[in-house]
């Protein structure tokens, strides 16, 4: 059988919790299947050595099955033009292994409530596809900054960036049941095209796309206008595709109907490689005290498992994925195990062994 070689970055706060936590449910849903590397980065490590990503970390990154990464940040911690060090760990992993889709499930669990009235659990189920390398973010580390007085980031659309990343949206949904309002497989562009030619180009090659997926409906909406409808009718949406930014923004707007950022899972994922962490950052006021959820964590290493499935054409890799997000689900639902984050008071180790255990 198969084993995959899984590098992990911890990271700081509490990605030193969360990411063992995470390896210890992966590793009781697939035992011997993955190896696990620990590797260093982060803030922290910057602060010892000058580098937020050491250059063997990265190696084994490149030459890794897949990526599992805890959180990296801390307060204070800047480059001299004011952005922040342990960001930079996940964005050069980003741009340096091309991980063009970060695609951001927004799902209500059982025993999870929504702030939004109304809503059970599976009602509200779609994915966010964000563009992960160009968009503001191409100008990170890149902008203009004129004696202090005048500084600029530059938006930036490439025909190969957008394409390949709707293409990504139309195909995901071609594999999930479609919304949960109407059945429809639908991908609905993010976008400010009314008012910007980058984002009226965005659409344009989206549109482009979208002619090769006849069995799948386009919907546009503009940035503004889909943060009310993700509060009023988050059941119309299966798959979303936006720029950068505007995913980085919808996306948190979108883990907040269903619980938070604590139960928010990512997966950064190119043609080659796959980094999957929690789409919450370091946490440091509560890191090191046991209060983490790793709930996150441990949803973004079923989307890896999921994603080594697909890749590798291991049916066994696709079914432990739906046996850990099964065992976080029926967790939840019995409500004997309740993160903070979630109104409870179960521990980061009382949330990793009530999810073993259910995997068990
Ligand atoms: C995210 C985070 C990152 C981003 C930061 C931590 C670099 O907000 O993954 O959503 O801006 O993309
Ligand atoms: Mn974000």
């Amino acid at each position: 059988m198969q084993t995959y070689q899984i590098v992990t970055i911890d990271g700081d706060g509490i990605g030193a919790e969360v990411n063992p936590s995470a390896i210890a449910v992966l590793g009781e849903a697939c035992g011997e299947r993955l190896r696990f590397l620990a590797a260093d980065g982060g803030a922290a490590h910057y602060v010892k050595t000058g580098a937020v990503l050491p250059a063997d970390t990265f190696a084994a990154c490149r030459e890794s099955h897949a990526i599992l990464h805890g959180a990296a940040g801390l307060p204070g911690v800047t480059y001299p033009d004011g952005t922040e060090v342990g960001n930079d760990l996940h964005l050069q992993l980003r741009f340096k292994l091309d991980l063009y889709a970060n695609v951001r499930p927004i799902r209500l669990y059982a025993g999870v409530t929504s702030p939004l009235t109304g809503w059970g659990a599976g009602s509200i189920d779609y994915v966010i596809v964000r563009e992960n390398t160009e968009g503001l973010y191409a100008s990170r580390g890149a902008g203009v900054n004129l004696r202090g007085e005048v500084v600029t980031d530059t938006l930036v659309m490439t025909r190969k960036g957008v394409e390949r990343v709707a293409r990504f949206a139309f195909n995901l949904a071609r594999r999930r049941p479609g919304a949960r309002r109407d059945g429809q497989r639908r991908v609905t562009v993010c976008d400010k095209a009314n008012i910007l030619r980058s984002y009226a180009f965005f659409r344009a090659v989206c549109n482009e796309v979208a002619a090769d997926f006849p069995d799948v409906e386009i919907d546009h909406a503009y940035a503004d206008a889909i943060t009310v409808h993700l509060l009023k009718k988050p059941d119309f949406y299966d798959v979303i595709v936006a720029e950068n930014m505007f995913g980085d923004i919808i996306s948190d707007l979108g883990a907040g109907t269903v619980g938070g950022l604590g139960i928010a899972a990512s997966a950064e994922v190119g043609d080659t490689h796959g980094l999957f962490q929690g789409a919450h950052g370091s946490a440091p006021d509560i890191a090191g005290q046991n209060l983490a959820s790793p709930v996150a964590t441990i949803l973004s290493g079923a989307l890896m498992l999921r994603w080594l499935g697909e890749r590798h054409g291991d049916a066994t890799m696709e079914a432990a994925a739906r046996r850990v997000e099964t065992a976080v689900e029926s967790v939840l639902a019995r409500g004997e195990h309740v993160p903070r984050d979630l109104g409870g008071a179960a521990t980061c180790t009382e949330m990793t062994s009530a999810i073993c255990r259910a995997l068990a």
